[in-house]
């Protein structure tokens, strides 16, 4: 990967920059703020001490030392200009005595030529070949004459400037140890990022052994902690998927193998007629037992995959489970299973008729298969707050609360009953109830197990209405 657009790379480069930014703010706002504030300084100074001088030269205008005292006073050049059509020349002092500069340098000083124009107080700054000067213009009583103060602005420069130099050290320095801490930090956070995706690949790679730890408080830590969920939900749903493998492939292996045995004893031609029917017959069984095998993992299969569409309108209960219970009769007569449905008036349940039926056929089959001949199971429907329920009851012996446990789990078979079913049916009946948002409900104990199909209730409407009278077996 390339180095610049490592996630480490981008955040020093980030701090970095953020770094820049508020240095470059902070140096082009305090330094020239700075020098305009010492320079309006030096005005002020000049511009008070003016009023005096213009007093006192007003006064005595031939006092040959009034320039130098003033000069003194005010710490600056005191020059007057006499200024003729906008150009200024020198009038005082007349001994210019300032070394190594000209008198020449003030004959066009803008300042004082401003004043003579505008015939008021003018202020600025002026530089020259020794300078920078902070300079107040005064126009005087004699027409033409400008009284210039010029107070040099060395000091004070010098001073923004020492400000000037600081600032850029201390802006340097911050930016390298923003540099530093940020590709630090950077690094760190890096490494953790790093340990994540090599236990995200761990993960992929179908290892989930290996717990995924951090125990820092922060989102890095809470991002691991949910990585670990998935990888415990991953492992789950990896066992899963093996036990169920393991399972269909040996549901479908014992019909088979049975099958087979059948039909290399078909293949002998001394059978006679009767044990060959009877083979036969056996074959046939062991064929439905597959095909209903085969349906239920498809079934299955699809409600994994979320593929499985239940319609959810309104469905009327009584005429369902009737014809369920019709449906049956057939079966259960040879069983001596007394079959009733008892009838409790017109209730209307939101689900989908087809998988209703079908959890009815599951429950009923249940009832007759698992309780011993003779059991008899009854079959009603009815309204309990704002639920709609078809309970399916046997007089069995009833389940233990160990098989209660697990009645639910896909193959699981009661200790009893190992012999018959796959143990996909209640499995099946459960996830389709729950995409119907309903639920199956258990009750047990020895002599009557009742399991119930609750499903949301729904306002009987003409549509709903049963049409023909309700069924009596
Ligand atoms: N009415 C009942 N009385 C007693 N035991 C029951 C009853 N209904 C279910 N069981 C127990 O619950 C277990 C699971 O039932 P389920 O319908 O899921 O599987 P199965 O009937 O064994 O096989 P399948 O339905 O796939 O043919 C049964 O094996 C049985 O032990
Ligand atoms: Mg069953």
């Amino acid at each position: 990967m390339n180095p610049l657009r490592t996630v480490g790379a981008r955040l020093s480069l980030a701090v970095l920059g953020v770094v820049a930014l508020v240095l470059g703010l902070v140096y082009l706002i305090v330094v020239p703020s700075l020098k305009s504030r010492l320079v309006d300084a030096r005005l002020n100074d000049l511009a008070h001490a003016r009023k005096a001088l213009v007093a006192e030269y007003e006064q005595q205008p031939n006092d040959p030392d009034f320039f130098s005292n003033a000069a003194a006073s005010t710490n600056a050049r005191v020059i007057l200009l006499s200024v003729v059509s906008q150009s200024p020349t020198l009038v005082a002092p007349t001994q210019w005595s300032l070394p190594g500069r000209s008198a020449k340098d003030y004959t066009n000083d803008p300042i004082a030529s401003l004043s003579a124009k505008t015939s008021q107080l003018e202020r600025g700054t002026v530089s020259r070949s020794d300078g920078e000067f902070a300079e107040v213009a005064i126009p005087m009583a004699r027409s033409g004459e400008v009284l210039l103060l010029a107070a040099p602005l060395h000091d004070a420069l010098s001073d923004v400037n020492q400000v000037q130099r600081r600032l850029l050290l201390a802006g340097g320095l911050a930016l390298l140890l923003a540099l530093l801490v940020g590709y630090g930090a950077a690094r760190l956070f890096a490494r953790w990022i790093r340990r994540l995706e090599r236990a995200a690949d761990r993960i992929a790679g179908g290892r989930f052994d290996e717990p995924v730890e951090d125990v820092s408080a922060d989102e890095l830590g809470e991002l691991a902690r949910a990585f670990d969920r998935m990888r415990i939900r991953l492992a789950g749903l990896d066992h899963a998927r093996r036990e169920f493998v393991a399972n269909a492939s040996h549901e479908l292996r014992t019909p088979l193998f049975s099958l087979g045995g059948f039909l290399e004893l078909l293949e002998d031609e001394e059978l006679d007629e009767s044990t060959r029917r009877e083979f036969l017959d056996t074959m046939a069984g062991q064929v439905r037992r597959l095909t209903k095998l085969a349906d239920d993992l498809l079934d299955l299969s699809k409600l994994d995959a979320g593929r499985l569409h239940v319609e959810t309108q309104p469905v009327e209960l009584e005429s369902l489970a009737a014809a369920a219970v019709n449906e049956f009769a057939g079966v259960a007569r040879p069983s001596e299973h007394p079959l009733e449905y008892t009838a409790n008036g017109a209730v209307a349940g939101r689900g989908d008729p087809q998988r209703v039926l079908q959890i009815v056929r599951i429950l009923l089959e249940n009832a007759l298969v698992h309780t011993p001949p003779g059991t008899p199971v009854d079959v009603s429907v009815r309204r309990i707050d704002g639920h709609a329920e078809i309970t399916v009851t046997d007089g069995g012996p009833g389940i233990n609360a160990e098989d209660r446990a697990e009645l639910f789990e896909r193959f699981y078979r009661g200790e009893s009953t190992k012999a018959s079913g796959s143990g996909l049916g209640l499995a099946i009946a459960k996830q389709l109830a729950e995409l119907m948002g309903g639920k199956i409900e258990l009750d047990t104990k020895p002599g009557r197990t009742v399991f119930a199909l609750v499903l949301p209730a729904e306002e009987l409407t003409q549509e709903t209405e049963p049409e023909r009278e309700p069924v009596t077996v």
